[in-house]
């Protein structure tokens, strides 16, 4: 498969835009002549197109918080690239170790269409650990995570529960823009998630907290979606770290489209708050 060079080609651009990432084959093939029934909702196609391109545009992730992955879950073991990730993850003694070891990783084609490589930020040891799904455009264009609008209204929940944002671990399972803000596929997130539960060890919080029914579907290995997932105690499994105490909570872009959810969300934080004050934090 020959990724799309499109910084290069500006037809390429456009479909990278609408998340295509790589060519298959050689020459397109044209369905209509091979007569194929047209699915019925491809009269629904220019909508679709629309709300990509917009999608595009915008620079928070994730599109919707009931987004559920249609596909089965990753066979992700046997994954050339998830098997190179998990070598050099294991590597990483330190976060700077594991910034460079993931800089240098060539494994997932998010990151030939992506500026940036949007490693985590914050204290080694930090409190409380927050990691949402990917970077948008923003995080995309600065180099880190949750700087964006979504970046904005964390950092005011931390607030609300006496935290800066400094205070904190910020990160994201996926550290590369996805083109148009794309639902990552399974075998991208699985190698990417590689990489965040190594970082997580190394960060050692007392609670992670998953932003949105993404991060948690990953983090915890759970089908649910997040209204359910939501305010539900796990334990982490950080390996060497040890298991850490872990829940997930709404993610910001979405509490932003739905100011209605901000009254859970912080019922949320302030559980948040009192494990810490249970944890001694
Ligand atoms: N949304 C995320 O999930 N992560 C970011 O870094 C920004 C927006």
């Amino acid at each position: 498969m020959e990724e799309l060079q499109y910084k290069d080609d500006p037809l390429h651009g456009f479909l990278a835009a609408c998340g295509v990432t790589a060519r298959l084959m050689d020459a397109p093939v044209n369905r209509f002549e091979e007569g194929e029934p047209v699915a019925p909702s491809a009269a629904g196609a220019p909508a679709g197109l629309a709300a990509m391109m917009a999608a595009a545009e915008a620079d928070d992730f994730p599109l919707t918080e009931s987004d559920e992955w249609d596909d089965a879950p990753p066979a992700a073991e046997d994954d050339e690239a998830v098997h190179a990730a998990r070598e050099l993850a294991r590597g990483a003694a330190d976060l700077a170790s594991l910034h460079a070891a993931l800089a240098g990783f060539d494994g997932c084609p998010l990151k030939t269409l992506a500026r940036s490589t949007c490693f985590g930020e914050g204290p080694v040891g930090a409190p409380v650990m927050f990691v949402g799904e990917a970077p948008g455009r923003d995080e995309d264009e600065e180099g880190r995570p949750f700087v964006g609008r979504s970046g904005q209204l964390l950092e005011k929940m931390l607030a609300a529960i006496g935290l800066k944002r400094e205070d904190v671990y910020i990160s994201n399972v996926i550290p590369w823009r996805p083109p148009a803000n794309r639902t990552p596929s399974p075998i991208e997130t699985a190698t990417c998630e590689v990489f965040v539960r190594r970082e997580i060890a190394l960060v050692r919080p007392k609670v992670l907290v998953a932003l949105g029914g993404s991060a948690a579907k990953t983090l915890f290995s759970v089908d649910s979606g997040i209204m359910r997932q939501r305010g539900r105690w796990v334990r982490f499994d950080a390996g060497e770290a040890g298991e850490i105490d872990a829940v997930a909570m709404f993610h910001p872009a979405y509490l932003l489209r739905t100011p209605a959810e901000k009254r859970r969300a912080w019922q949320d934080l302030i559980a948040v708050r009192r494990k810490l004050a249970e944890r001694g934090a």
